[in-house]
Formats: structure tokens, sequence, C-alpha cells
């Protein structure tokens, strides 16, 4: 049952050398781990995946339902296999390569060259193409496709969080929690590797839907087909692998930075459905030069909830500062006195959360992380097992090249959200790497 003694002194030192290494690149290179979740550096570092499993022992249940396959959430062993910076597609699993390659042989990826951005923290552009085209149909431009999600159905407000998980998470999870609403978290990967114990708190405490927002939240219109199946693939792998099995259902792509490439992608690779939003609090400005307030933030709340019923709000809202959680939670009071009904985003369509299970309870199916994709077994999903009910309910855009009628519902008006990346904390990094020794000192006790 044990390992040897030999294989127990060799695992040792093999963990004594990945926890040295842990803390030496924390330590000694902040400006790396900066970069990589700043999306204007996105695609330059070249990181490697290692592979550094631990000790059975290490290894225990993660979740209510897991059948303790995974290695624990927040273990050297669990955040190892994950890449540290901006993923290398070319490192990335062949699995994943080959899923790619399957699409694009059969003619389901758009063939254009991915945007361009002239300046960090800009809208990316497209030089020789219409972005509002049917062939591009950029959700920067507010162009529209077919299976994407922009509206809830009338009376409903969709909840969601992006950035997280981050340190002011746990104000926002423990009202949520109080106040029993259900919400939807695009994540970040590198924030959930960082940030452990907000992404159980959100998945095991509260029961969230769990959803993606890319590894390092770049421009993904700017990435190469192989990048953008990287960004996808390891922040589905890392969900899939720290909720016993759940392979999520929903991403969003920062910045709203989505096209008919980027959105084949998602869903022929990985079986995603891409979610965009009609209302945008600008919360992740709080606290900038120019940046938006929180009286500004109520007042849209009050002009909105005021407002037309249909579609239903999909508001852009982010759990990235203490600010912005704030802002929610003053909100809220307003949100229930106007009688809108609160929904996460997986609920909208009744078929939840992930491809394999419909929420945090219940028995995932065992699948690949590209088996709701065209190449794989093929998985439930809004538009093959039951589009006729989802279109009803929940608005589905169903024509491309839709141009939305309301100014608020493009993603990005003007100044871009450059912001909207999340801030590292030296002194919760040093944190996470205390962590991490202490998980590592007690696996070996
Ligand atoms: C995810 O979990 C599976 C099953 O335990 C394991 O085989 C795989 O190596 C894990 N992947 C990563 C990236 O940790
Ligand atoms: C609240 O909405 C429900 C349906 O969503 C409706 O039946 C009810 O009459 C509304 N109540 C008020 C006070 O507007
Ligand atoms: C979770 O899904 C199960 C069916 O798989 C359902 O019975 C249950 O009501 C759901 N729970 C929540 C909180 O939605």
């Amino acid at each position: 049952m044990f390992p040897s003694a030999a294989s127990s002194l060799a695992g040792f030192l093999t963990l004594t050398l990945t926890l040295t290494l842990t803390l030496i690149v924390i330590i000694s290179v902040p400006s790396q781990v900066s970069a990589a979740i700043i999306p204007s550096h996105d695609r330059n570092s070249h990181d490697h995946v290692s592979q550094d499993p631990l000790p059975d022992r290490c290894r225990q249940v993660a979740t209510p339902t897991d059948p303790s396959s995974f290695p624990q959430v927040g273990t050297p062993a669990w955040a190892a296999a994950y890449p540290s910076f901006s993923p290398d597609s070319n490192a990335m699993p062949q699995p994943w390569k080959d899923a790619l390659n399957t699409a694009i042989q059969a003619g389901k990826i758009p063939n254009f060259p991915p945007s361009v951005q002239n300046a960090p923290g800009t809208s990316p552009s497209y030089p020789s193409l219409n972005p509002s085209s049917p062939q591009v149909c950029s959700a920067t431009s507010g162009c529209r496709i077919a299976g994407q999600v922009w509206d809830p159905p009338q009376g409903v407000l969709a909840l969601s969080f992006d950035d997280g998980p981050l340190p002011p998470s746990d104000k926002l999870y423990a009202f949520l929690q109080q106040n029993q609403v259900k919400a939807t978290h695009f994540f970040i990967g590198v924030n959930i590797i960082q940030n452990w114990k907000e992404f159980n708190l959100a998945f095991q405490t509260n029961q969230d839907d769990i959803a993606v927002h890319t590894w390092t939240h770049p421009y993904m219109t700017t990435l190469s087909n192989a990048d953008v199946v990287a960004q996808l693939g390891w922040t589905l792998q890392v969900i899939y692998n720290s909720t016993g099995g759940r392979l999520a259902r929903f991403w969003r792509p920062p910045y709203g930075d989505t096209d008919a490439r980027v959105t084949a992608i998602a869903k022929e690779v990985f079986g995603l459905t891409t979610v965009v939003w009609n209302r945008d609090t600008a919360d992740w400005t709080l606290g900038l030069p120019g940046g938006t307030s929180p009286q500004a933030i109520q007042a849209n709340f009050q002009n909105w909830l005021s407002g037309p019923r249909t579609p239903g709000l999909m508001i852009l809202e982010h759990e990235l500062s203490p600010g912005s959680v704030q802002a929610f939670m003053t909100a809220f009071p307003l949100i229930k006195q106007s009688n809108w009904t609160i929904k996460s985003v997986a609920e909208l369509d009744g078929q939840g959360a992930y491809q394999n299970v419909e929420n945090a309870t219940g028995q995932p199916t065992p699948v690949s992380i590209t088996a709701g994709g065209n190449g794989g077994a093929g998985l439930i999903s809004p538009t093959s097992s039951s589009s006729s009910s989802t279109q009803s309910r929940l608005s589905i855009t169903s024509s491309s090249s839709q141009t939305s009628s309301s100014a608020s519902a493009a993603p990005n008006n003007g100044v871009k959200k450059s912001s909207g990346t999340p801030r590292l904390h030296a002194s919760h990094l040093t944190l996470s790497a205390y962590a991490l020794a202490l998980t590592v000192t007690l696996c070996l006790i």
C-alpha cells in the first residue's frame, strides 16, 4: 500500500526539488509571473508543462463525488501539471492537436488570419477584412454568431462574474451563499492555480457553476488556431481535474473578443458555447483614471432594472477587486425589489453548467476534454439535442451578422478594458507558496 523506502526517498527528493524550483521561480521572477496574465505579453513566453505526480497517498477526494482519481486541488502535484504562464501550444496534448486538425479538415473552422493589436489594451483589428462581415463576425464589432449566448429570456437577470478566482472573491461567495443565489464564474486558469482555496469555495461550498475565461486572459482573436486551443484546453482541463471530472459547457472571451474562427474552434474542438453580454457595468474600471464610479454603476443598474424586460439582462460583472464585488452587493437589494428572476448563466437553458453532468451534484460521465467537440463522442449540446426548446427559452442568436441594437450590448465600446486583467499580489503568491509547502510536508509525514 505504501511505497517502498527507496521510492519514498525518490519521491521526497522529487518533491523537494519541485518545491524549491517553484519557490525560486515565484520569488525570483515576479515580472514573469505578472507577464503571464497581461494579455499583450501573452503569446511570447514558452513555458513547459511538467508532469510530476505525487505518491498516491497524497491524492484524495477532491469533491463530494470524486472517486479519488485526481490530485488534490492545491497540492504541488496538482499545480505542476499545468502551464505556469502562457501555454505553449506546441507542448499541448496531442489529442487536442488532433481534434483541431479534424475540425479544420472537416471545413468547420473559418480560414482567415488572426486579428492584430496595434497597441496594448486597444481593440484588435483585421487589416484586410471587414470585422462585421459574416465571414469574420467580430463580437468586438457587435456581430453575433448563431449559437452564441448574448440575451437571457424575458424577466431573467443572468448572473455571472469574470476574472476570478481572486482574493476579493471570498466576500462575494459569502454574500452569494448568504442570499442563496447561484452564479456562473468565468474563471482564468492561472488564477485557479494561484487562488485554489477560492476555487474550492466557489465549486464545493457554494456549488456555483464554473466556466472558462481562458488560461491567461488574452485577446483571443489575435491568437493562432493552436494557441486558441491551448488557452481553452488547459482551462477546461484544470476545471475538469478540480471538480471531480466536470467538463465545462460555457466560455466567455476576455474583452468579449471573439469572431467566427475563435467561436468555431471553441465549439468544434471542445463543445464550448460562447457567452457574451448585453449590459456592461464597467466595474473593472473602478479606481482607474477616467474609470467609472460606484454611483455611476448604481445609476446604470437603476436604469436597466426599471427598463424593458425583453430581452433579459446579461450584465458583465467582475470579481476582480473589492470595489467590483461591492458594486454587485450594493445593487442586489434593488435587483430583488425589481422582481427580476436571478439565474446563473448556466441555468438559462436548463441543460446545466457541464457537458457531462448538470451541476456540482451528481456523478459526471468520465470523458476526454475534446469529447464534446466535432471529433469527439458527441455529448449533449444545446445545438444538437434540443435546439428548438433551447432557442425558444434562451434567445440564442439565430442568424449571423446580426448587429446588436443597443449600444451597451457591444462588448467593446471605445476604451478597452486592459486593466480587466487580474492583478497578482506578491503577498498572495507568498501565501500560496507557504500553503504548497505545508501540503507537501503533510503528505510526507
Ligand atoms: C487529470 O486527471 C487525470 C485522471 O486522474 C490524469 O490522468 C491527468 O494526468 C490529469 N491531468 C492533469 C493535467 O493533471
Ligand atoms: C413578478 O414577476 C412575476 C413573474 O416573473 C409576476 O407573476 C409577478 O406578478 C411580478 N410581481 C410584481 C410585483 O411585479
Ligand atoms: C443538479 O442536477 C440534478 C440532476 O442531475 C438535479 O436533480 C438538481 O436539482 C440540480 N441541483 C441544482 C442545485 O440545480
